[in-house]
């Protein structure tokens, strides 16, 4: 049946059929998990953040699924920079354009060495620069450490001219988000996602008086529905401080048709999803899609563009 709704956006000129992509991390690292997405009604996939060298991660148990959400201390288990450069290649040579290239390096020296490869190679899509995993031991979240972003951002874009993103964690002070848009209203970033994890909670089985994940003494990232009043916020925060020009994704809390209205209302472009991917796989893009496209017909938009950026306050 032909749908009355479209999902369809676009970010620097790349366009995507469905607003929502996988976030980088689950269910993205291996070639079978992506093309999973792309055969999905998943308007494109997001690989694993690459890291220069292929990664074990940290020690299991690593991730475990919780009543409202999960926590996890992956510590960027991935196949390595030229395995998924590689892969981004060949899918670009086969004309597909709806992948985003996620990067994160273990220093900001690291990140710079990727964007150079890339910047030199023929890859054209979205590049999302990752700064703000929690989970790699001794490595603090870059995106909390202003002068750092600034930094990288200014030697990247001495020589990087493709298409840039960012992957910042959660801010919760609006002082944060004043200083964190003026940095990046400086430079000719073509989004931002927000939000990565709240990094570093701490969840316990009170049964066995012991935390629930190994790494890190137990400290990790927290995703789901904990996160979604903080993920809506930084998108809001965000859209409210940022240049046009700078197009927005929205991350966490995901796991409806609502949750993805209410992300669009806070401004974002696209979305992406995490945890809620986790158990359900690929057909949640489906299921999601269905009850979005509901939502607007009976609210009588047709587009993302009616209702994106206009939460009202009161
Ligand atoms: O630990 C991890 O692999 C998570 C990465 C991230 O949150 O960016």
């Amino acid at each position: 049946m032909q749908t009355k709704v479209s999902l369809q956006s676009e970010i620097a000129g790349v366009k995507f059929d469905n607003l929502m992509l996988n976030a980088a991390g689950v269910r993205c690292s291996s070639i079978k998990d992506l093309n999973e997405i792309l055969n999905s009604q998943a308007g494109g996939a997001v690989t694993k953040s690459a890291t220069l060298e292929e990664r074990e991660g940290n020690e299991s148990p690593r991730m475990k699924s919780l009543p409202l959400g999960s926590i996890n201390s992956m510590g960027l288990p991935n196949h390595g920079f030229d395995y998924y450069m590689a892969y981004v290649l060949k899918e670009q040579s086969e004309g597909r354009n709806n992948i985003i290239f996620s990067v994160a390096g273990l220093s900001i020296e690291d990140d710079l060495k990727m964007l150079k490869e890339i910047q030199s190679s023929n890859f054209n899509g979205l590049v999302e620069l990752n700064l703000s995993c929690p989970n790699v031991k001794g490595k603090p979240q870059v995106g909390y450490d202003f002068e750092a972003v600034e930094r990288v951002l200014t030697e990247a874009f001495k020589f990087f001219d493709k298409k840039l993103g960012l992957k910042l964690p959660p801010y919760f002070d609006l002082t944060q988000f004043d200083a964190m848009a003026e940095i990046l209203n400086k430079f000719p970033i073509a989004y931002v996602n927000s939000i990565n994890s709240i990094g570093n909670g701490l969840v316990i089985d009170p049964a066995t008086e012991t935390a629930v994940i190994k790494p890190k003494g137990g400290f990790g990232g927290i995703g789901g529905e904990y996160v979604k009043p903080t993920a809506l916020a930084n998108v809001r925060g965000f859209r409210l401080r940022l240049k046009p020009e700078i197009k927005m994704i929205g991350t966490g809390g995901i796991k409806s048709g609502m949750d993805v209205f209410e992300h669009v209302l806070c401004g974002a472009d696209l979305v992406q999803i995490g945890t809620a991917f986790g158990p359900e796989g690929t057909p949640i893009f489906d299921r999601i899609s269905q009850e979005l496209e509901d939502i607007m017909e009976e609210k009588g938009y047709h587009s993302l563009d009616e209702f994106r950026g206009k939460l009202k306050t009161l």
